[in-house]
């Protein structure tokens, strides 16, 4: 536990000194203008930016950092800003997901290597969230999410388009005839109009959901739009926040408990939030030695209604989010009901989740349904096991069609994304409405990375002719903005042995949300054979990080951290570097 003595402040080890150490870290940092009584022994919060150009979604984020410095300040602080490797989910390739760990490795180690007291993490686009809030757990210091903050709702012939869903949907509407590409180009501008991030309740809002719910950011974190001066506001107030947080101790430790999981996966399905969220919680949790299984998203999260009416679920988006009450007015709901697990768990600001949220305020029951009037009955995020996922796969019902939650169909098989793209557009493939599209080698290790492929068009001429959903199952990730009856996470993958390897052309595959069943209908002795026969294919090895990625990644059911970064390791002193 962190020694909460001012003299101890792990900044004094650098700062602290008149001999030669001290002279060294002082003199090179004054070089930036950098008066004396800086380095009277105040607590020095470190700012930790994924501003990048090239993730639009933090583009703005050198402004925000401007006012978490005020609040620095304010406080009496020492803000200094470092950067850390930024996951720009739209241009990364082959997905932001491949480089998560190695973003969170960054944060760790710049924190535990420089004189930082405490951290405020400035997190928007999807990985950023979860790659630094892993950092800063393994080294747990008192640290504060700050988020970027929703883009303003996209608009296309003046109607409301949501990020990443338009793009779905248009898509489908392309191939299916029914517009043509002078419009589906047309929506590009308008659907991503303000700085921001995706303003659906995809990946990122729902990660800026989870850090408010798990009580490492203030209120109303999640949903102030990227571009209202609330946003600064918020900034600014985390900002001297993270200074008395370094004065009080208040580690990450305190506030990431099992109690702060419980309540954010009671979230996620109140706010029909994204299944990515699944393996990022497990991976936060492992970092900080929180136990979290698979079947707590069934325990804690099944039967939960989703009162949050969002794309790509139902019809808002995250302006309409903030403006009807936000996440408080979400948590208020739950815990006026009982379906808060734990109303007592510290947040950052020092307050309990409750003692944040027991007045706040809603103002639109379209937006944020009342528990009678749920968008979902039975929310949350199914877990499916079977012999087709020995450990594991999810599927969202909210985004889903109620008819294909209970089905069973004939496999077509895709060996893998290129095999899918070649195949899915043949007019004379074998496929109809009942069909399961299978695809392998999409995981963790196949990919590599674990790309949001998952949501897999349908066959042009099952388009042309209305089909809008199919069941659909593989070991790849979707994106938090798509929807479908898609099956994900498929663990184990194809490239690490998994039974989906074995899946061929025709077989028969049985989905029963409700019983959270996957089953291939083949014996046992037929499925030991063709795991046989089949060599795992593994995407060709680059080395680089690449390969330290597939040679370390865990699969999906255990938050696809790398086996050597589970766990804290502290923020102890390292050695002098002089
Ligand atoms: Fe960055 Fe959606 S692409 S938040
Ligand atoms: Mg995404």
């Amino acid at each position: 536990m962190t020694d909460t003595s001012p003299k101890k402040l792990r900044s004094a080890a650098w700062f602290g000194s008149a001999d030669k150490n001290g002279f060294m870290y002082r003199s090179w940092m004054k070089n930036q203008g950098i008066p004396d009584h800086e380095f009277d022994g105040r607590p020095v919060i470190g700012i930790c930016n994924t501003w990048s150009e090239l993730t639009p979604c933090n583009a703005h984020f050198r402004k925000i950092a401007e006012h978490v410095k005020r609040g620095i300040y304010e406080a009496g602080g020492f803000p200094v800003e470092f950067p850390v490797f930024s996951n720009g989910e739209s241009n990364l390739r082959p997905t932001a997901m491949l480089t998560r760990n190695l973003a969170s490795m960054d944060v760790e180690e710049a924190i535990r290597g420089n004189p930082i007291d405490g951290v405020v993490l400035l997190t928007g686009c999807d990985k950023t969230t979860p790659a630094l809030l892993m950092g800063a757990a393994s080294c747990d210091v008192p640290a504060i999410v700050v988020t970027g903050g929703p883009m303003l709702n996209g608009k296309l012939d003046g109607k409301d388009i949501g990020s990443g869903t338009a793009v779905w949907r248009l898509h489908e509407s392309l191939k299916a005839g029914e517009i043509d590409v002078h419009q589906f180009l047309s929506a590009e501008a308008g659907m991503s109009r303000s700085a921001g991030t995706c303003n659906t309740m995809g990946t990122a809002s729902t990660m800026a959901c989870m850090a408010e719910a798990l009580g490492t950011s203030l209120p109303h974190n999640a949903a102030i739009p990227a571009v209202d001066a609330r946003r600064y506001v918020l900034a600014h107030m985390s900002g001297m926040r993270a200074v008395e947080m370094v004065r009080e101790g208040l580690t990450l430790s305190k506030v990431l408990t099992r109690e702060a999981f419980e309540n954010a996966i009671r979230v996620n399905a109140a706010i029909g939030g994204s299944t990515n969220a699944v393996i990022h919680l497990k991976a936060i949790a492992g970092r900080i030695g929180v136990p979290l299984e698979l079947e707590d998203w069934t325990r804690i999260g099944r039967g939960t209604p989703t009162l949050v009416d969002l794309q790509p679920s139902g019809r808002f988006l995250m302006e309409e989010f903030y403006y009807a009450g936000g996440l408080p007015a979400v948590l208020r709901r739950l815990g006026e009901h009982g379906l808060l697990p734990h109303p007592d768990a510290l947040t950052v600001n020092g307050r309990s989740l409750w003692d944040n949220v027991r007045e706040a305020p809603s103002y639109n029951d379209e937006v944020i349904r009342p528990l009678d009037k749920p968008l979902i009955a039975d929310g949350g995020i199914c877990i499916l096991r079977g012999n087709l996922s020995p450990r594991g796969a999810v599927l969202k019902p909210s985004a889903a069609s109620p008819e294909l939650l209970k089905h069973r169909g004939r496999a077509v098989v895709f060996e893998n994304l290129e095999h899918y793209k070649e195949r899915i557009v043949d007019e004379n493939l074998d496929v109809d409405a009942n069909s399961v599209l299978v695809m392998k080698h999409c995981g963790p290790k196949g990919y590599p990375g674990m790309a949001e492929v998952g949501n897999m068009g349908l066959p042009p001429k099952l388009l042309r002719q209305g089909i809008k959903d199919m069941v659909r199952i593989s070991d790849a990730r979707m994106s938090g903005t798509a929807y479908g009856t898609v099956v994900l996470h498929v663990a184990p993958e194809a490239a690490d042995g998994g039974p989906l390897a074995a899946v061929r052309d025709g077989d028969w595959i049985e989905l029963d949300c409700e019983a959270g069943r996957l089953h291939l209908d083949i014996s046992d002795a037929e499925l030991a054979e063709r795991l046989r026969a089949v060599a795992a294919t593994i995407a060709p090895q680059r080395g680089g990080y690449q390969r330290l990625y597939v040679e370390h990644v865990l699969q999906a059911d255990e938050g696809c951290d790398f086996d050597f970064l589970v766990g804290c390791r502290g923020a102890d002193v390292p050695r002098h570097s002089h």
